[in-house]
């Protein structure tokens, strides 16, 4: 099949590449023309596990190709997919401005022959409406085609994996031809991993996005709020997640305490679907609370930090972890560069290492020394403190750190150390909800 990706970043490049890695002939279309350059040079913008060398495959098979032509892929594909970012407004309501201008120009291209229109974008409930109304307004020719949820559940750091095996495929979808059409794309992927399809209506499809995410970041200010209470209260958060989880109607995943979620997607999705809750006049109390935990996490951090540090000023802190997770470049939203500003406005030299987002932090924040390894953060260093739990840092010498800092502190915001060994090497350790 003939497809169409329009939006060439994390959700659109691993959803192409992947869709023909499955045969299909890609075209991947994105506005950036940097990022285009790379890509026909056969590099991945941004670090994914995996990806590069699909994209690589793929290219040489003659099945993926880029461009910024809009115009053409439109007309030659059966199946357009809608991959662009819907950033939050300053009300925290998606902002669809980038979805709109791709319908608009989908409009101007669109011609006698059928089109799959698919939103894979996170865009809130009755969104799909929208787009065929303004494909309709301004399309120059007699347009047939739908417009169809496809949402997508990629996870950062794991995006190859989570498309070639994901636990679900959502189909949303009002008209039977579309539906058609959308399973014979998936058919290579459904036969091969025998993955449950949930065909459903366009505004469930929607809603079932936004409800993902609302749920998944509820499961983790659940787990921070655990924390807070562990701390006061003199127990241990990890073991008392780790038998709530045990259960297997709440099970173990997204229990993770720490300084809270970040990335370009749970904060932003949470906060339009309270906007949206607030629009059909419900009472958003539950996301409000979840967004407010969020935030005191990574408060409570901090104030651990100036708690046993006292002044800050002038004082050197290791950073180990720049991104908002392990396994990827992104530091959109990452609590590392939240926590970062608060030291620096306090007078802290931060001294910070990451194994892949250093490129993209030093686009933002010129005033911190980069080091090239872990210990070289370490070194000086009055405290220690963990951002990003990458495997990297979990397997560091502690006893060479611990000579290396002046005075031997870690404030382990992510709890990949265990604060009894820690301690047994003469460490002051911090956890979360330890
Ligand atoms: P991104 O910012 O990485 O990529 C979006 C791309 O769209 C950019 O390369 C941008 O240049 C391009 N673009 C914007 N307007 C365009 C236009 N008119 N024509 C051509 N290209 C255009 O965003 P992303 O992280 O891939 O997210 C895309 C959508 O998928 C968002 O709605 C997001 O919420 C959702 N989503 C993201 C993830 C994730 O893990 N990142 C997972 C699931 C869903
Ligand atoms: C998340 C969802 O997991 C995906 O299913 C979804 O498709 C995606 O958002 C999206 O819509 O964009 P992602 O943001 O890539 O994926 O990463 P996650 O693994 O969900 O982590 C998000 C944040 O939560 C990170 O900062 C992570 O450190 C934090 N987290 C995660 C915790 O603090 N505790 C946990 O137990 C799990």
């Amino acid at each position: 099949m003939k497809i169409a990706i329009i939006g060439t970043g994390y959700v659109g490049l691993t959803t192409g590449t992947c869709l023909a890695e499955f045969g299909h002939e890609v075209v991947c279309i994105d506005n950036d023309l940097e990022k285009l350059e790379k890509l026909k040079a056969g590099q991945s913008p941004i670090f994914e596990p995996g990806l590069e060398d699909l994209i690589k495959k793929n290219m040489a098979g003659g099945r993926l190709t880029f461009s910024a032509e809009i115009g053409s892929a439109v007309k030659e594909s059966e199946i357009i997919f809608i991959c662009v970012n819907t950033p939050p407004k300053a009300d925290g309501h998606a902002d669809l401005k980038y979805v709109e201008g791709v319908a608009r120009q989908i409009a101007q291209a669109i011609n006698g022959d059928y089109k799959v229109i698919v939103d894979k974008s996170t865009v809130p409930v009755k969104t799909a409406e929208k787009v065929r109304e303004t494909i309709l307004r301004y399309s120059v020719s007699e347009a047939k085609f739908d417009v169809i949820s496809n949402p997508e559940f990629l996870r950062e750091g794991t995006a190859v994996k989570d498309t070639m095996e994901p636990d679900r495929v959502v189909i949303g979808s009002n008209s039977q031809r579309a539906t058609d059409k959308m399973l014979e794309a998936y058919k290579p992927l459904i036969d091969k991993t025998k993955v449950p399809v949930k065909i459903v209506s366009v505004r469930s499809a929607e809603l079932i996005k936004h409800g993902a995410n609302t749920f998944l970041a509820t499961k983790i200010s659940f787990a921070n709020l655990i924390a807070e209470t562990c701390e006061q209260a003199g127990a241990d958060a990890l073991e008392v997640l780790e038998a709530i989880g045990l259960d297997d109607r709440i099970g173990r995943q997204f229990l993770k305490p720490g300084i809270g979620f970040g990335g370009s997607c749970f904060p932003k999705d949470i906060a339009a679907y309270k906007k949206t809750l607030e629009i059909l006049g419900i009472d958003n109390s539950l996301v409000e609370a979840v967004e407010r935990i969020n935030k005191r996490s990574a408060e409570r951090f901090l104030q651990k930090i100036e708690k046993e540090l006292w002044v800050l000023d002038g004082k050197i802190i290791g950073v180990l972890g720049l991104a908002f997770k392990s396994d990827t470049d992104d530091i959109r939203n990452a609590p590392a560069l939240k926590i970062i500003e608060s030291l620096k406005k306090e007078g802290a030299k931060i001294k910070a290492y990451d194994p892949q987002a250093m490129a993209n932090t030093k686009k933002i924040l010129t005033d911190i020394e980069y080091l090239e390894n872990p210990y070289q953060a370490a070194e000086k260093a009055e405290a220690l403190i963990i951002c990003t739990e990458w495997d990297e840092f979990k397997n560091l010498d502690l006893n060479k750190i611990k000579e290396l800092m002046t005075t031997p502190t870690i404030f382990d915001g992510r709890n990949i150390f265990d604060p009894a060994k820690a301690k047994e090497l003469g460490f002051k350790y911090f956890g979360v909800g330890r």
